[in-house]
């Protein structure tokens, strides 16, 4: 009979700030490394505690930081340096890609850092009523009134049902200033509502938001380039006040930064078996296997990474081309499942 493992849950409200930056923290932890004669060293139960915390660190997700990563983190640290004397926002920076592109990661690992920093200068400052890193994801269907809800929640501000759009944008942008947000990320920007009456307002709202808090916003989402949020009078505020950042693309021109990315995943793979060998055949099959793609890349490693593991042979923890063969069919099967259920649901709209 298969041991089914539990799902750990620690119960947070990743919609709340205290649930979200505790969780944030734990996103950036990183298990000290251990080499295969101390593991092989190791009493049973440490040794079952360690692969405990490695399957811990691999389903939480790795992290590379990747050109995608140095692209935004400059541009934000440029908007930010611009305005660090300067008095009410306005300014932001916009990243727009194609799903699966490693946006949102982009931003935690931003937000982390940028944590980390403060917890370091200051430890008590979040008990201080900080909330240095703000979060939104927008869901579909998402509205103006929508996104100030969602913000409302985030600072746990006491709102009512019937609070109108104008007392709880004054809310939010009271929030974000007192408790001295240094960057709010508004992710999924593309969900909100950009057809029909509400489409000016979108804009609006966004810049009015800015306009009014001390922070730069960081706003994630598909092609915006191409809705109403850049586009129209409203939209050209927008634009003019945000700076763009580029996610990396993998082309095959570029097989070196494919190489680095590929040798930057592996390394962070809490692995014991000797992952430098072969790496650049490795990394050259892993294009064609992950078609050029992070996300696929990262399923791949992950779940072969999770595989190893399991096996219980730590000598042999090595990525093998057999074995990311193996984990790209079961990412690729995946993929076209989404697909047909995507294009199915297309059709019934
Ligand atoms: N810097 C990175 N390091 C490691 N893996 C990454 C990185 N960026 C992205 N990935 C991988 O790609 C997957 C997709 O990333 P992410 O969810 O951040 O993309 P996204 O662009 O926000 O997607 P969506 O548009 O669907 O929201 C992640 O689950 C992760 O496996
Ligand atoms: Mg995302």
């Amino acid at each position: 009979m298969t041991d089914f493992p539990l799902r750990v849950r620690n119960g947070r409200d990743l919609k709340h700030f205290r649930g979200f930056t505790e969780e944030l923290l734990e996103f950036g932890t990183q298990l000290p490394p251990v080499h295969l004669a101390e593991y092989k060293e190791m009493p049973a139960e440490d040794k079952s505690a360690f692969n405990e915390a490695r399957r811990r660190v691999i389903t939480r997700g790795v992290i590379v930081r990747n050109g995608s990563y140095q692209n935004v983190s400059t541009v934000l640290f440029g908007v930010m340096r611009e305005h660090q004397y300067g008095s009410g926002g306005g300014h932001g920076v916009l990243v727009s890609g194609e799903p699966f592109m490693g946006k949102t990661t982009v931003a935690r690992i931003l937000m982390l850092e940028l944590l980390r920093q403060r917890l370091h200068a200051n430890p008590d400052c979040l008990r201080a009523g900080e909330v240095p890193v703000a979060y939104v994801n927008l869901p579909s269907t998402g509205t103006p009134l929508g996104l100030y809800r969602m913000l409302a929640q985030f600072y746990g501000l006491p709102i009512g049902k019937r609070e109108t759009e104008a007392t709880l944008e004054g809310m939010v942008q009271n929030a974000v200033n007192k408790c001295r947000t240094e960057i709010l990320v508004i992710d999924d920007v593309h969900n909100l509502k950009y057809g029909g009456p509400h489409s000016p307002k979108v804009s609006a709202a966004i810049r009015r938001l800015g306009d009014d808090i001390n922070c730069p916003i960081l706003l994630l989402g598909i092609a915006l380039e191409k809705t109403n949020l850049l586009i129209g009078q409203e939209g050209a505020q927008i634009a003019a006040r945000y700076r763009q950042a580029e996610m990396a693309t993998y082309q095959k021109a570029h097989m070196r930064t494919w190489r680095n990315l590929v040798k930057g995943l592996v390394d962070s793979m809490p692995l014991l078996g000797d992952n430098r060998h072969g790496m650049v055949a490795l990394a050259d099959e892993l294009y064609v296997l992950a078609k050029g793609r992070i996300g696929n890349l990262n399923s791949i490693v992950s779940r072969a990474a999770l595989d190893l593991i399991e096996a219980a042979n730590p000598e042999q923890e090595v990525l093998t081309s057999h074995l990311a063969a193996a984990k790209a069919a079961e990412v690729v099967k995946a993929d076209n499942f989404k697909a047909r259920v995507n294009r199915r649901r297309r059709y019934a709209a």
